[in-house]
This record gives C-alpha cells, structure tokens and sequence, in this order.
C-alpha cells in the first residue's frame, strides 16, 4: 500500500515538471532595441500606482460582462469581446457603435488616478470578423496554401486597418499552432504541417498586423498588436482541442517553438498560453516554458495572456483565484466573467505575498510596456484616432480584393483529368451543391458567430461562389444556373458542384474521423451527373482534409477551396478562361499539410497519405517548387 502510494505520488511529480532545457531553446535576435526611455516611463508610471491598480493591469474581463461604469472600482487594464459578444449585446451593431463603447472605457480608465489607458482585444483571425461589412478572408489553413508571405503582411495590415476603424487597440491573432492531426476542430486556424511554413506565413501577418519593428509604423496609427497563440503546442494533441501534447522537449522546441521564434523575431507584442498540457502539465501553470523558455531565452518583452478562463484548469484553481498562473508567468489573466472575484482574490494573493511582488511588477510593467508602445496614451480616445469611424474602409473595394486574391491564390487542384480545367466561359454551366450559393459555409466559424453559423444576409459584403461563376460566364455570354440538388432546365456543358463541412469552431469541430457526413449525398450528385456524361468539377469547402476518395474518383476535376471567406469570386477567377480565351489566374496553392488517406475497411492506418504535403496541380504555367 505504501509502496503503491510512493509510486503513485512519484508519478504525479515526473508529471508535475517535465525538464526543460532553456538553453537549448532558439533566442531570436531582440526585434526592437533597448529603450531607456521607456523604461524609466514605466518606472514612473508604476511609482503612481497602488497594489489594486497594478493588479488591475492583470485582469480582463468580457465586453458582455463589464461596464465601463466598473473600471471606477475595479480599474482593470483590459476588456475584451468573446466570439459573438458585441457592444448592446447585438451581433450586429454597427461599427459606429464598436467605436462608442471603446470611447467609453477608454474615458473611464483615463478619470481613474493612474490614468493607463485600457485596451481591448478581439478576434480578427480572418479580418475584422466580428463586425458586420468587415473584410473576410480566407481562413489561415487557405493561407497556408497560398505561401505568399506578401499577401499575408498584407492582409494583416488590411484587418489592421479596420479594426482601427472601430477604436479596438489588438488582435488575438495569429494562431501559429503547427497541426499534427486534422481532426482537431481548430486545423483551419492553423497555416498548416510544416513549422517552417507556419513560422514564415505566422510572421508576415504579425508584421501587417503591428506593422515593421524599427520602422516608424511599427505600432503606428494604422497598426493593432498581435498575439501568437496558443503558446505551446497546441497543434500537436492528437486532434483533441485543449488537449496533452505528449512531444518530447526536442520536437516541441523544433516544430511547435518554431513559429514563435518568428513572431518573437518580428516583434510580436502579445503571446496567448495554450489551454493544452503539454506532458500532461497545462501550460497557464507552466514556469519552465512560459518564463524560462519564452521570456527568459527567447527574450520575449511583451505580455502573456491567458485563453479565455484558462488559469481555472490549473490543478488547485478556479476562474476566480489562480496565483499559481500568475506565478507561472501569465502577465494578463483573459477572466470574461470571473474577472470581479479573480481581481479581489489576486489582489489578496499580492498582499499575502503568495504572489511575489517582483512577479507582480514584471507583468504590470511589462503590460504598461506594451501600452506605451502602441502609444495608447498619446493616441486619446479611439474615436479620436486617425482611421476610427472611416466606415469607407471598411470591407472597401480595395480590401474586398486583396481578399478575392487571397482566395485565388489559395486554391489547390488535386485532379483535373483531361484538363478539364480550364473552363471556357461562353458555356452553360451548371452550378449545383449546397455550398455553391452559401456563404455561411464558405466562411465558417468566427464569423460574427463563433461557430459559423452565421447566416448568408448577415455576412455582408460577400459574394458567393455561385455569384462569383455566374459574373464571369455571364460577361461572357455563357450562363449559369444555381440548383442545389444538381437539377437542371437545359442541358448544362458542365457542371460545378460545391460541397464541404459545416461550421463550426474549437473543440465543438473535433471529429473522431474525417468523414464529413454527407458523402453519400455528394457522391449520388456527382455520379448522377457524370452517368449523364456532363463532366463535373468539384468544389471542397473545408477546414482540413477529409476523406475524398470517393468524391475525387466520382469527379473529373477537384479543387480544394478550404474556407475561402467571403469574396467566392477568386473561384471563378481560376475555374475559367477569360472570354478571349487567356489563362488569367492559374492555380497556385500548395497543400500546406499532407491530405490522408481514409482508414481501411478493417479501421487499419493506410500506408502513407493521399496527397503528400506540397502537392498542387497548376495548368502549366511555369511555377517556383513547392517547399
Ligand atoms: C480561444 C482563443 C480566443 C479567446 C477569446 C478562446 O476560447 O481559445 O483563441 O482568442 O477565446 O475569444
């Protein structure tokens, strides 16, 4: 019995702290350089505050949980909107009424006596995608696809832009998680596989995002903070979202650490802890990563935020007291509706020393340092600020087309049997499949709603796939008939058939297979036309890769389109020929992760994948090899 106790309990401790070497970790060249001035800034700042205004910094509470009426008691240094919360509790609000409330908490944080103004974080993850007439990009996966770091500085600097446009100051964006498992209901918010790709393609957006270090737009007017997230190892759980990351030190440090040596490299300024363990130790209670790896060796300067509730899952915490992840080195805890009880039971662990004050004074100084960075108490009210309330810009022509570009430039041909592909657009074609005129579908989650189900009137700009074809063809002089079922009134020349997932976000799209339920309906459709000798191209919609063989076998073409967004135009762009019968967009994307293979009859692991990472046909234009 004792014996079985000692093992056990030696067990738990191997558990408790698997080893870390720090020193064998990457340190990135420091992206900005020392600042004496600041610091002293933060000296002086930090000099003006009491314990309960230092731990204020730490906190962020949710928009739907919190008045700007609150900070004068609870003056909390951050809020932020969850997925699907907006100001008045309307999903739709206007972007007007985004910037009003930023004015009011900002006002309310600057009549508190230590005057820091606080900030306000959201989830542009694929545009400013919680505001209706934003922009809405493709979803990273299509990113990845596209390997276009250009394209990527400048998406981030568009959805900079725009969330400028309604007052917020960051982004909890990029997720730089490397995806191991495709069942993983988050694959899409990853660029893919490769660590290589991910830190490359991770870094470029944080680059659009706050703009250029050592640059005079870095942090600039017309930039927003970033964060890397979800620190680390996120991607690697076995496709269990939130789930253990058995890797040993030397994989996580050269695939999942790989991306944040980029994003430390280009300054990001916000890294976001992972709601993962990693060797069954969750990462808001991880010392030896979060302060010896990130902080200590990478240099990481900027704050660290918990996910949403993140610390509660801390062995011996809650949503309301969590020292340990304090301690741990989470800077700022993201506490949406827990943050009134956290603030007082977190001021209580500083006064008891639970909480030492030199940790204390590290996350507040390194929460003003960024704050003043991004200049926030020179910038004055949000309102005030140079692109807030130019709704013009707002899902503006010039954007809506760096986004149609995105989708064209993210689109991978994974058969095209007697190149059927491209299409001459003087045609009949038929357009059948429920995605074909969906853009719920097309955009998936975190679009107004978190789990995608947002619907098609209430994303707006958007063009759908379908009215994407029938633009081109019609200018053409072809035609285009939408039908669902695949029906049709003339005999079409082809047909182009749109199918795919539904939305959906987090663990809430964990699969156990890749099967994506309706195949057999899909297959019926595509084999109906074909045994009509109507040639078909297939349009996947997905957020991963997921069991094809028999939808590839019954088509003649296959593009997968992954989460395109909501400019559906970039699909004809690449489907057809223009009308004097040029090749104006050829195929670019590149599969940013190896396609698998279903399982075997018998449920055994099939040899090798379907689609090996890289793969990508192209018409024949001649193209840069894949990486
Ligand atoms: C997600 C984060 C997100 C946060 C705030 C969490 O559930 O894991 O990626 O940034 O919510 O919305």
């Amino acid at each position: 019995m004792i014996v079985a106790f000692l093992a056990l309990t030696s067990a738990a401790a191997a558990r408790a702290s698997p080893v870390v070497h720090p020193q064998q970790w990457p340190r990135p060249a420091p992206a900005l350089p020392p600042d004496p001035r600041l610091e002293a800034q933060i000296d002086a700042l930090l000099a003006r505050m009491t314990p309960a205004e230092k731990v204020g910094q730490l906190m962020q509470a949710d928009i739907g949980s919190i008045t700007p009426d609150d900070l004068r008691h609870y003056p909390l240094g951050s809020v932020l909107n969850g997925a699907g919360v907006a100001p008045g509790n309307d999903k739709l609000a206007s972007p007007r009424e985004w910037l009003k409330l930023a004015d009011r908490f900002y006002e309310a944080s600057m009549a508190a006596a230590h005057g820091v103004p606080v900030m306000w974080g959201t989830d542009a993850v694929h545009g400013h995608n919680d505001i209706p007439g934003a922009t809405i990009f493709p979803h990273n996966i299509g990113l990845g696809a596209a390997r276009d770091p250009a394209l990527l500085e400048r998406i981030g600097a568009i959805t900079a832009l725009e969330v400028r446009v309604t007052g917020l100051d960051w982004t909890f964006a990029p997720s730089v998680a490397v995806v191991r498992d495709a069942r993983w209901g988050r694959t899409y918010e990853s660029y893919g596989d490769h660590a290589r790709l991910v830190a490359e393609c991770g870094a470029a957006l944080v680059e659009g995002l706050e703009g250029r270090p050592r640059t005079s737009a870095f942090l600039g007017a017309a930039h927003v903070l970033a964060t890397a997230k979800h620190f680390i190892g996120d991607g690697g759980t076995g496709g269990q979202d939130e789930g253990d990351n058995t890797a040993g030190e030397e994989e996580l440090r050269e695939v999942d650490a790989t991306p944040y040596v980029a994003a430390v490299g280009v300054g990001v300024q916000t890294v976001m802890a992972s709601f993962s363990s990693w060797q069954g130790v969750k990462m808001h209670g991880n010392r030896a990563l979060l302060t010896g790896v990130l902080k200590e060796r990478m240099g990481f300067d900027g704050l660290v935020i918990g996910d949403w509730d993140g610390h509660a899952q801390v062995p011996g915490c809650s949503s309301v007291s969590c020292a340990p992840a304090v301690n741990a080195g989470i800077d700022v805890l993201m506490a949406p509706g827990s943050w009134r009880d956290l603030f007082v039971n977190t001021l209580a662990q500083v006064n008891s020393g639970e909480i030492p004050a030199s940790r204390l004074e590290d996350a507040v100084r390194r929460v003003l340092r960024v704050k003043l960075r991004a200049h926030l108490p020179e910038e004055g009210r949000p309102s005030s600020r140079p692109f807030a309330g130019r709704l013009e810009l707002l899902g503006s022509p010039a954007h809506r087309a760096v986004a149609r570009q995105a989708v064209r430039e993210s689109l991978v041909l994974l058969k095209n049997d007697r190149r059927l592909l491209p299409l001459e657009p003087r045609a009949r074609v038929l357009v059948a499949g429920d995605g074909a005129d969906n853009v719920q579908k097309q955009c998936g989650g975190w679009t107004i709603d978190w789990q995608g189900a947002s619907p098609n009137d209430e994303i707006r700009p958007a063009e759908s796939i379908y009215a994407g074809i029938r633009a081109a063809v019609t200018a053409a002089g072809g035609s285009a008939e939408l039908s669902p079922g695949g029906e049709y009134s003339a005999r079409p020349d082809v047909a182009i058939v749109v199918f795919g997932e539904n939305g959906y976000a987090e663990g809430l799209g964990d699969v156990p297979s890749l099967a994506y339920g309706d195949e057999q309906r899909t297959v019926t459709l595509l084999e109906r036309l074909r045994a009509q000798r109507i040639p078909v191209v297939a349009v996947l919609l997905s957020g991963r890769p997921l069991s094809i063989e028999a939808e590839l076998a019954a088509s003649d073409s296959f593009v997968a389109a992954w989460l395109p967004g909501a400019e559906g135009g970039g699909v004809a762009d690449v489907l057809f020929r223009t009308s004097d019968g040029a090749v104006a967009h050829d195929f670019r994307g590149r599969l940013p992760l190896k396609w698998p293979r279903a399982p075997t009859a018998r449920g055994g692991e099939p040899a090798g994948p379907l689609f090996p990472y890289g793969y990508g046909l192209s018409y024949g234009v001649k193209r840069r090899a894949p990486r």
